[in-house]
């Protein structure tokens, strides 16, 4: 099973991008934690928050950077309001700031602790101070090693009151890829599936269009919008020649994508080398001629060490994470499906079931080591849809 990476672990990911210590803040003046109960004021700090929260999940894409909405209220009323829509843009404290005419005295809320170190943009946490707020409510602390508490011990030091926790879940959940990102220093991966109803990834003779209708092709299409990178192995770049771009979802870009080759059997012809970011990652059996022909596509050619199955999978997410990425969204057939979930390295499963039958014979997910039913994982499930004739779920896991 694949082991979890502790922030040790991860450090070395981070530590390319950053050359701040690395210890977790300690505080002189501790935040308040949010103590969740029916008062007015517990109710008035929920209500701002969760308007913060719809305003941070505007942005449909913001990696690297976390998703994070503000709020500023003085004397009851809402005077600035602003979300944070990717990199190179403000972050959200400071377009709700340039929202209210004068925020002295006020109350901000941010959905994530505010920052201290100088990125592309300004810190947030000096010009809440230089402001004059008077208090700043966030949902949770900011994982990122370079933030960790600083934020939050900067504003309490400079005797704005600090209260922290308030609707943390939901801030958790808005932001699952950048904190496992943080945490671990890989890209959190999401597979998805389109699942005849007794469990098969294709039919027999390898076609497998459609085995879900065009309202989950759509949805499929807005998930890869939301990701980093789409990923595929090469035997589904050879059995489908897909061109893995978002086209029937209206996207602010176009993920990057990422083929899983070790040996080279894919051709530089193959639709997915059209435009755009384009990785391919191999091993050492792959011939120099093939990376060569890759390359020459405008491609990048990753040369990682080798697995049983071909290439090694945490060497993979390792050197993805390493580029900053949030999210890889899987769309592979049942090899490098089942090695990613032996290896125990999904984190989200988008499971789409379409109302066909195909019987035995065509490919599905493989060995697993499950011998007996409690050696399986069990998923949480996030959401069951509906749509057209499909059924679409998606699960998370656990831990
Ligand atoms: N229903 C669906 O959701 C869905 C989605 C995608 C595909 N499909 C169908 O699935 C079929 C293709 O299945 P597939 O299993 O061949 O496709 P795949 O999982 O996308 O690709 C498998 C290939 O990836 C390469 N690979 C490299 N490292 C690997 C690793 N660590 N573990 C596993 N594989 C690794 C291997 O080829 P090398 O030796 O070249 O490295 C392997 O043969 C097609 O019929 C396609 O239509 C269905």
């Amino acid at each position: 099973m694949g082991e979890e990476v502790d922030r040790s672990d991860a450090q070395a990911a981070v530590g390319a991008r950053s050359a701040v210590s690395f210890s977790l803040c300690s505080f002189s003046v501790p935040p308040k934690r949010f103590a969740a109960g029916g008062t007015l004021d517990n109710r008035t700090h929920e209500q701002h928050m969760r308007r913060a929260l719809e305003l941070a999940a505007r942005a449909t894409f913001a990696a690297p950077n976390p998703k994070v909405g503000s709020v500023l209220v003085r004397e009851g009323e809402v005077i600035g309001e602003g979300h944070h829509a990717g990199t190179g843009h403000p972050h959200a404290e400071i377009v709700a700031l340039s929202a209210a005419r004068e925020s002295a005295g006020a109350t901000a809320y941010v959905t994530l602790e505010p920052c201290t170190h100088h990125g592309r943009t300004p810190p947030c946490a000096p010009a809440l101070i230089e402001a004059g707020i008077a208090r700043v409510v966030v949902a949770m602390q900011d994982p990122d090693l370079r933030v960790g508490g600083r934020g939050l011990a900067q504003l309490a030091e400079a005797g704005v009151e600090v209260i922290t926790g308030v609707l943390e879940d939901e801030a958790r959940a808005l932001n699952r890829t950048y904190i496992h990102h943080r945490r671990t220093g890989r890209p959190f991966v999401s597979l998805k599936l389109a699942l005849s109803l007794d469990g098969r990834l294709a039919a027999p003779d390898g076609s497998a269009r459609w085995i879900t209708g065009p309202g989950a092709r759509r949805e499929a299409h807005r998930r890869r919008s939301e990701a980093d990178a789409v990923v595929v192995g090469s035997g589904t770049a050879l059995a489908d020649d897909p061109s893995l771009t978002v086209r029937d979802f209206p996207a602010v870009r176009q993920p990057a994508r990422v083929l899983v080759d070790s040996s080279g059997r894919t051709p530089a012809g193959a639709r997915l080398f059209g435009g755009g970011e384009v990785v391919v990652v191999t091993t050492d059996a792959c011939s120099h001629d093939v990376q060569t022909a890759w390359k020459e596509t405008g491609a990048e050619v990753l040369v990682l060490p080798r697995s049983a199955d071909g290439v090694d999978l945490v060497a993979m997410l390792d050197a993805l994470g390493q580029r900053d990425w949030l999210e890889l969204y899987v769309e592979a057939g049942g090899q490098l499906a089942t090695s990613l979930l032996r290896a125990d390295l999904v984190d989200r499963l988008d499971i789409h079931h379409g109302p066909v039958l195909l019987g035995r014979g065509g490919p599905e997910i493989g060995e697993l080591a499950v011998a007996a039913i409690h050696d399986a994982r069990r998923w949480r499930l996030l959401g069951a849809e509906a749509v057209d004739d499909d059924v679409l779920m998606s699960y998370e896991r656990n831990s």
